[in-house]
C-alpha cells in the first residue's frame, strides 16, 4: 500500500508570480500529481484562478493535473477545464444538483471524474454514483482557504468511504491541513491521495516536505 499513496501539492499555496516555475519545482521534487484549486467567490468565500491559468501552466509538467472545482455551477465550465489540460476533474456534491449528469459529462470529455464532499456532507451522497467515479475527495477543512487546521471528524468518513469503495478502482483523496502527522492519520484511515498546500510550499525544501508526507513502515504497523 505504501507505494500506492500519492502526494498532490496544491498550487494554491505557491508563489502566484512564479507559477510556472513553482509547477516545475514541485514536479522535480517528486510530486505525483498537481492539485489545482479553482474558487469562484460564490460556492466558497474566495477567488483563485480559472481555466486560462491552468492552460498557461500545463506545459510546465507532464504529471496529472488534478483540478478541484469549488464553483457553482460547474457544468457550464467542464469543457473549458478539460480543454485547458485537466486530467481529472472533481466537482463538489453540494454544488452539483445533478451530480450523475456532471460526472457523465466529465467522462464524455475523456477525463477522470471525481466528487468532493465538504466536512458536513455524509459519505452516503456518493453511493449511487460510485460506478462513474475515479476519485472521491474528502475535504478535511471547510473549502476556501489554505492553511487551516485538519478536522479529525473526517477520519471516520474516510474509513467508511474506504469500506464503501471495496474492490473498486476509486482513489480516496484528502485535502486540507495535511502535514506529516495528519497524513499518517488519513492514510491509516484509508486515504491514498494526499493534497498538501502549506506543508509543501511554505517549506524551503519541497523534496523533503513531499517525502515527509509519504507513509513510512510505521504507518502500517497497526
Ligand atoms: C482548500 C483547498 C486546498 C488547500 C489546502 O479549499 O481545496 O487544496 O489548498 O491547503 P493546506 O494544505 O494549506 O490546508
Ligand atoms: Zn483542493
Amino acid at each position: 500500500m505504501a507505494s500506492g499513496v500519492l502526494i498532490a501539492p496544491s498550487l494554491l499555496a505557491a508563489d502566484f508570480a512564479r507559477l510556472g516555475e513553482e509547477v516545475r519545482a514541485v514536479d522535480a521534487a517528486g510530486a505525483d500529481w498537481l492539485h489545482l484549486d479553482v474558487m469562484d467567490g460564490h460556492f466558497v468565500p474566495n477567488i483563485s484562478f480559472g481555466a486560462d491559468v491552468i492552460r498557461a501552466i500545463r506545459p510546465y509538467s507532464a504529471k496529472l493535473f488534478d483540478v478541484h472545482l469549488m464553483i457553482q455551477p460547474a457544468d457550464p465550465y467542464l469543457e473549458a477545464f478539460a480543454a485547458a489540460g485537466a486530467d481529472l476533474i472533481t466537482v463538489h456534491a453540494e454544488a452539483s444538483p445533478h451530480l450523475d449528469r456532471s460526472l457523465q459529462v466529465i467522462k464524455s470529455l475523456g477525463k477522470q471524474a471525481g466528487v468532493s464532499l465538504t466536512p458536513s456532507t455524509p459519505e452516503e451522497h456518493v453511493h449511487y454514483v460510485l460506478d462513474k467515479l475515479d476519485l472521491i475527495l474528502v475535504m478535511t477543512v471547510n473549502p476556501g482557504f489554505g492553511g487551516q487546521a485538519f478536522l479529525p471528524s473526517q477520519l471516520e468518513k474516510i474509513k467508511r468511504l474506504r469500506a464503501m469503495i471495496g474492490g473498486r478502482r476509486i482513489r480516496l483523496e484528502v485535502d486540507g491541513g495535511i502535514n506529516p502527522d495528519t497524513a499518517h492519520q488519513a492514510v491509516a484511515a484509508g486515504a491514498d491521495v494526499l493534497v498538501a498546500g502549506s506543508s509543501v510550499f511554505k517549506s524551503s525544501d519541497y523534496a523533503r516536505a513531499i517525502q515527509a508526507l509519504r507513509p513510512g513502515p510505521a504507518s502500517f504497523a497497526v
